[in-house]
């Protein structure tokens, strides 16, 4: 497994599953990902791609080994957000048109094992723009003009967050400085509903696509993380995504800027990715924020953090990244572990020259669908 560890950040190219049982306990602050939407986009033909599967049932099975390692690596009583959407149904497929609540079935997958349903805001999304792009029959105008019975409103994304058991201890709670987080921000944020973001506040993700034919990295926009690090982790605490893809929240916590030019004072980032391209990507991007602050002079926030958490960012254990899905409970300690000596250091430029991945055929199903209704 490939990984690059430094004193910022620690990104593992491998299943998220393996690297987190790897991880300490308790040494998390806060989460934040967009996790694949089930059997939506499938990134990879790997079978350990969460995204590689054939149903719903799949999906939770294998994503519930990631709460469990959530619920063990997070500190008490802190949160992980998630952003997602209510998913569509296909005639072909389900057997009716219509919407699923794999939203609520996140929420639950988490309360089972003990998280609360702690908060959520609705992210507006234009539903021209979503009609424009799947064609689906409950948008369409000629559907309200033929048989409105079938209309229906646009989907919008969610950012869901769940807290950890347990209480914050008295001296590691998140604090804001007034002046720093005036109540109008505050107001802004507090907001249900965010109207006001930019589908495009993204980082750039064509350079790590393997295929033309590949569409459906989804980057998380850069304000709806950034809003999220900025409320619920203070500086210099280890911001965690368990799917990092090409570094969207790793790049915010580390101090990296939206497409408006906010940002943040750094955390720490800790990111697993599974597909190689991402991966790469992602390195560059991490390392390309941290040597963005350091030219403006944030990199002495980091000492904030008096007490920190154990061995966060020490090199785990290599894992295999292509091994039979039975085999995903099951951690290869018996591989080297990435030496201190190996970590990347700003400094030292881009670290990946080599060829990608070879792509390998798909295993169970077209790689990328659309995420159109069938009629
Ligand atoms: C929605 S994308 C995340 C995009 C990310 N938020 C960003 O802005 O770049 C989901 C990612 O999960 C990755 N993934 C799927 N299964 C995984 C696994 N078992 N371990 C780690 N990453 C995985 C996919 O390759 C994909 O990049």
């Amino acid at each position: 497994m490939d990984s690059i560890v430094n004193d910022n950040f620690a990104l593992y190219h491998g299943d998220c599953v393996e690297v987190l049982r790897q991880l300490p306990s308790a040494s998390v602050h806060y989460s934040v990902f967009s996790p694949p939407f089930s059997s939506l986009y499938t990134y990879s033909n790997s079978p350990r791609d969460i995204g590689n599967v054939r149903n719903d049932a799949e999906f939770f099975a294998h994503f519930g080994f990631v709460v469990d390692e959530l619920l063990r690596v997070l500190r008490p009583g802190r949160l992980v957000s998630m952003h997602t959407m209510l998913l569509p149904t296909s005639k072909e497929r389900d057997g009716y048109i219509g919407l699923r609540d794999f939203r609520g079935d996140l929420i639950r997958a988490f309360q089972a094992r003990g998280f609360a349903f702690h908060s959520e805001v609705v992210i507006w999304k234009d539903p021209v723009t979503a009609m424009q792009r799947t064609k689906a029959l409950g948008l369409l105008h000629k559907t309200v003009r033929e048989n409105a019975s079938m209309s229906r409103q646009g989907v919008p994304d969610y950012v869901i967050t769940m807290r950890a058991p347990g209480e914050v201890p008295r001296d590691e709670r998140v604090t804001h400085d007034a002046a720093e987080y005036p109540v109008a921000v505050w107001q802004n944020v507090a907001s249900p509903v965010w109207m006001d973001i930019n589908p495009s506040d993204t980082l750039q993700h064509r350079s790590a696509r393997e295929h033309d034919d590949e569409r459906h990295i989804c980057p998380l926009q850069l304000e709806v993380i950034r809003r999220c690090v900025e409320l619920w982790t203070n500086p210099g605490e280890v911001v965690l995504s368990p799917f990092a893809g090409i570094g969207s929240e790793g790049h915010i916590a580390l101090g990296g800027t939206t497409t408006r030019g906010a940002k943040l004072k750094p955390r720490r980032f800790v990111g697993v990715e599974l597909k190689r391209s991402y991966y790469e990507q992602a390195a560059l991007n991490l390392s390309a924020a941290v040597r963005s602050r350091e030219a403006v002079g944030l990199f002495d926030s980091l000492d904030e953090t008096s007490d920190d958490p154990p061995d966060i960012l020490a090199p785990v254990a290599s894992v295999a990244c292509e091994a039979s899905v039975d085999e995903l409970p099951v951690v290869d300690t018996s591989s080297p572990v990435a030496a201190p000596g190996d970590a990347f250091t700003a400094a030292d430029g881009p670290v990946f020259g080599g060829p990608p991945e070879t792509t390998t055929k798909r295993a169970r199903k077209p790689r990328a669908k659309r995420a159109t209704e069938a009629t």
